[in-house]
């Protein structure tokens, strides 16, 4: 049974409590299988596929300047950002309320951390020629990215033959964790050094929808500090000038 057939608030409630809550606070990261079903799992691998299609997806950023070849050897997917509001994003938005009222419940029980606003919704295609995305840290330096929580959508996915696994290196433990992509599967991980994370060279398409919960306290520091930085850089400008 799907477990959004059992999404009565009081049940979704008792799944963040007694499955993701006890996880991230024990491991770090934790992982739900049949989130929405085959129906409304179609319906979103239907809307990206439908992105990807027509063009939407364009190469995903690096925070450094790379680009070309090398961003490729760094990190080899697609991406688009959406709200869900989009016209034909119903789907996506239907997903992104259930990962929202789970993350709310958890929310209060994660230790005093304040979490109440979260990114656009990264829809992302790794286009099965053998890229992926190298090791790395979602948050390393505090711009408030708490949580991420990835919904993976890809059936029939044999790593041995498409590659595709998310690797975690979980910080100061001798084991990694392996994730397999699987459709209608949701990850959520923390999101900064605790958590150092690969996606292994894929050799078949490979979508995934990606969202990252702010501490709103470490967000709206990193937002100071960039409008400071940025402050003292017109001052520098105008100085100069
Ligand atoms: C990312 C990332 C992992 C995945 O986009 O930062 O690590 O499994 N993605 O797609
Ligand atoms: C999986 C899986 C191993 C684990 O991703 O399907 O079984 O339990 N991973 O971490
Ligand atoms: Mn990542």
């Amino acid at each position: 049974m799907p477990l959004i057939e059992l999404m009565r608030d009081s049940d979704l409630e008792r799944l963040a409590l007694e499955r993701v809550v006890p996880a991230l606070l024990a491991r770090g990261f934790c992982y739900l299988d049949g989130l929405l079903g085959d129906v409304a799992g179609d319906a979103v691998l239907d809307q990206v596929k439908e992105m990807h299609f027509s063009g939407a997806l364009q190469d995903g950023r690096l925070a450094g300047s790379a680009s070309g070849v090398h961003r490729r050897s760094i990190r080899g997917d697609k991406i688009a950002w959406v709200s869900g509001t989009e016209r034909g994003c119903e789907a996506i938005n239907f997903l992104l309320n259930v990962i929202d009222k789970l993350i709310s419940v958890c929310a209060r029980r994660l230790g005093g951390k304040a979490i109440r606003e979260r990114s656009k919704a990264m829809v992302a295609c790794y286009p099965g020629n053998g890229a992926g995305y190298v090791k790395h840290v979602d948050n390393p330096n505090l711009d408030g990215r708490c949580i991420t929580c990835i919904y993976y959508l890809n059936k029939n996915w044999d790593p041995k033959e498409h590659g595709g696994i998310l690797r975690i290196f979980p910080e100061g433990k001798s084991y990694v964790a392996d994730i397999k992509p699987l459709f209608d599967r949701l990850l959520f991980f923390w999101s900064d050094r605790r958590n150092p994370h690969e996606v292994q060279p894929s050799f078949a398409t490979r979508y995934a929808i990606t969202i990252w919960y702010f501490d709103s306290e470490e967000r709206a520091e990193a937002k100071r500090r960039t409008r400071s930085l940025t402050a003292s850089t017109l001052q520098q400008g105008s100085s100069s000038s």
